[in-house]
């Protein structure tokens, strides 16, 4: 078979590529070793754990929030095995979707494993051992990502998990040990928190979240706080050890001070490492470093006719981007002269409060000398948040001090993930926060925090502060 674009993964990047390419007119192939679509978001990321969020969350609030709201109803129960299936269902639904568009759009989908044998020439290999050829002119990689392990203390899926395993227990852990206080850390460990685990979490940095504004990760850990999780910062793991039912794990404070824990499940939340295994780039010259494909600003290996999206290429490992790297790739294929802004990728953990941020950090900006001003609202001042009672969270703008340019817009709080949009628009379009605060934001909503802190950081003039 020979065909146009040959997209080997069916992540994010990778189906999203091959819809835009076969929309370009391109004949196009997906080649994707599992059976179902989709890739780590739909099958054993973003989907799954968001419908466990959704429904930790529901159980959280009706057994805390229910009766202040003049609800009563007998003490709710989980019933882990139905929301573990209902999980399952809508990822089902989600893989389901994306093998109707590859029909659709005419993609054929070859299921197995992929592996260069010359620079255009791909061997399929399926699980029952057979092997297909297919040649391309093109090829776009998006093998996407696999966890971490801690070099001493390798997965063993049963007591030391993933996230992948967390997302398929078959009990609620009675004391969840979590190594990392970064995105999965903290949302997977609100998902148990709310449904009746003990949770602790070890973090190597200071803080939690540490990548995104330090006002997030601190207003992250008192909302945690509430939902009974603990923590144990700056503070480096030194053994994990699975004795049977219990978990035994070790870490040291920076003055030397030791800890030890003892669980029934140690989720290892320490980052993704990119996954080429057994893709054969040693056959077109292409070898990574620090496990990524080097790319060009155009997102090409060194191989002319190969590119690479996603996880596996640097960058945020998030979907979006994945998928605007796809988008990117195929238009680029077609002559078009595409862009993705990098700066405007957010950022979303989908605890509750959720926290969302794009553009700048205060300490980037501190870092690079940059002269800003901030302006921070919070959410408890907010007639939409008393009515909800999401009162924890607030809204910080940081502006260029002389232009007044929004540089970088943080959210924490109710519903923060879809409110990012608005300060990707703004930013996009290169808004002063004077812009935005002249704006009129419908009344009672959560957004007119995004309006008061903008109104902070111009001339300190909130209103409802
Ligand atoms: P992937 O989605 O990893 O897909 C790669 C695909 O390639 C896989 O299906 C793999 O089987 C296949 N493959 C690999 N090698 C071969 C081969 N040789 N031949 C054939 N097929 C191959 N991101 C967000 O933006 N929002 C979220 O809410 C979010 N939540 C997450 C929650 C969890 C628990 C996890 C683990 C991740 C989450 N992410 C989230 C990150 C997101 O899943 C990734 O950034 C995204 O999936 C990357 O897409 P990708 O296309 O690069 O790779
Ligand atoms: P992460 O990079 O978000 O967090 C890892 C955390 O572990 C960091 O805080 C880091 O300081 C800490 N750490 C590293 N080594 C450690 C050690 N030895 N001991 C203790 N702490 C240690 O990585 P995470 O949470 O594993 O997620 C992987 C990727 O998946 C993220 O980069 C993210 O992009 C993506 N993801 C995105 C989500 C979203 O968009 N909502 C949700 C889940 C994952």
């Amino acid at each position: 078979m020979q065909y146009n674009v040959v997209v080997i993964g069916s992540g994010p990047g990778g189906y999203v590529a091959a819809i835009r390419s076969a929309q370009l007119g391109f004949k196009t192939a997906i080649i994707e070793k599992y059976d179902t679509l989709g890739g780590t978001c739909l099958n054993v990321g973003c989907i799954p754990s968001k419908a466990m969020l959704d429904s930790s969350e529901h159980f959280h609030n009706a057994k805390e929030h229910f009766k202040e709201h003049g609800i009563d109803i007998p003490a709710p129960k989980v019933n882990f095995t139905q929301m573990v299936k209902r999980k399952g269902d809508v990822v089902k639904a989600n893989v389901d979707g994306i093998a109707f568009l590859m029909k659709k759009n005419k993609i054929d989908v070859h299921t197995g494993v992929g592996s260069f044998v010359d620079k255009n020439t791909i061997k399929i290999t399926a699980k029952d051992g057979k092997e297909t050829t297919i040649t391309t002119e093109k090829v776009i990689i998006a093998t996407g990502s696999k966890p971490t392990p801690l070099p001493f203390a390798p997965f063993d899926k049963k007591r030391i998990i993933s996230s992948t395993e967390a997302l398929e227990l078959k009990e609620v852990p009675q004391h969840l040990i979590v190594i990392g206080g970064g995105v999965i850390g903290m949302e997977l460990g609100s998902v148990y928190a709310r449904i009746g685990s003990k949770v602790t979490v070890v973090e190597f940095l200071d803080s939690l979240i540490p990548t995104m504004d330090g006002t997030m990760g601190k207003e992250l850990q008192r909302s945690a706080k509430k939902l009974g999780m603990d923590f144990y910062l700056g503070h480096k793991v030194t053994a994990v050890e699975n004795k049977g039912k219990e978990v035994i794990v070790k870490a040291e404070a920076k003055d030397g001070k030791a800890i030890e824990l003892k669980g029934d499940y140690c989720l290892v939340s320490i980052g993704r490492r990119p996954y080429t295994d057994g893709l054969g780039l040693d056959k077109v010259g292409i070898e990574t470093v620090k496990g990524q494909i080097p790319v060009d600003d155009h997102l090409k290996t060194k191989v002319d006719n190969i590119y690479a999206i996603g996880d596996v290429v640097k960058g945020a490992m998030l979907a979006h981007k994945a998928e605007e790297e796809g988008v990117y790739v195929a238009e680029q294929l077609a002559g078009q002269k595409p862009h993705v802004n990098y700066l405007l990728i957010p950022g979303v953990v989908y605890t509750w409060p959720e926290v969302a941020s794009v553009g700048y950090t205060e300490e980037q900006l501190k870092s690079a000398g940059r002269a800003y001003k901030t302006g921070s609202f919070p959410y408890k001042a907010l007639g939409r948040a008393r009515a909800s009672m999401d009162l924890d969270g607030l809204v910080k703008i940081l502006a260029d001090k002389q232009t007044d340019e929004i540089l970088g817009v943080h959210i924490i709080g109710a519903r923060a993930a879809d409110m990012i949009a608005a300060g990707v628009t703004a930013m996009e379009f290169r808004a002063s926060a004077e812009d935005v605060a002249r704006m009129s934001h419908a009344h009672p909503t959560y957004m007119e925090a995004v309006k008061e802190a903008c109104l902070a950081a111009t001339a300190n003039r909130p209103i409802h502060l």
